[in-house]
């Protein structure tokens, strides 16, 4: 199985982003850990800063990919574009946020994503990401 692990703006930073927030490990880290928990998966990992570029990896491999992780960082409160996008595509996505979203600021609280996700999981920092991995790779 294939799967797209999507990180949008500022989560190239995780580890020294708001470490009470966001953790202290970084997410290169942590994929590492993912991998061996999940060997027979193939999974593609792709951080950017700039919406397009989330949108043009959803578009490349949101057709032949088993299913997209994402958490499009602050664009998930604000991106009609990638909520378009993930229509677009076959692949089932599952939103995450590390952070527990609605214990934050109330423009936190709304998601374009959500209703083009399979699920969304919030707030189990990044064990999250792989509780929507086995998720997906069951499906
Ligand atoms: C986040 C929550 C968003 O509100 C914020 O803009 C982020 C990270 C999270 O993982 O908790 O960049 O998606």
């Amino acid at each position: 199985k294939k799967i797209l692990i999507l990180n949008g703006p500022n989560l190239n930073l995780l580890g020294k982003r708001e470490p009470h927030i966001y953790g202290s490990r970084t997410f290169i880290d942590y994929l590492k850990t993912i991998e061996a928990q999940f060997p027979e998966v193939q999974i593609h990992y792709f951080q950017s800063n700039h919406e397009g570029e989330l949108i043009d990896k959803i578009h490349e491999h949101g057709f032949t990919f088993d299913g997209i992780v994402i958490n499009a960082g602050a664009y998930t409160h604000t991106s009609i574009a990638i909520a378009d996008a993930l229509s677009a595509v076959t692949a089932p996505a599952v939103e995450v946020h590390i952070s527990n979203v609605h214990a934050r600021e109330a423009f936190r609280h709304h998601s374009y994503l959500s209703a083009k996700c399979k699920g969304v999981i919030v707030g189990l920092g990044l064990t999250g990401y792989e509780l929507a991995v086995r998720y997906l790779v069951q499906e």
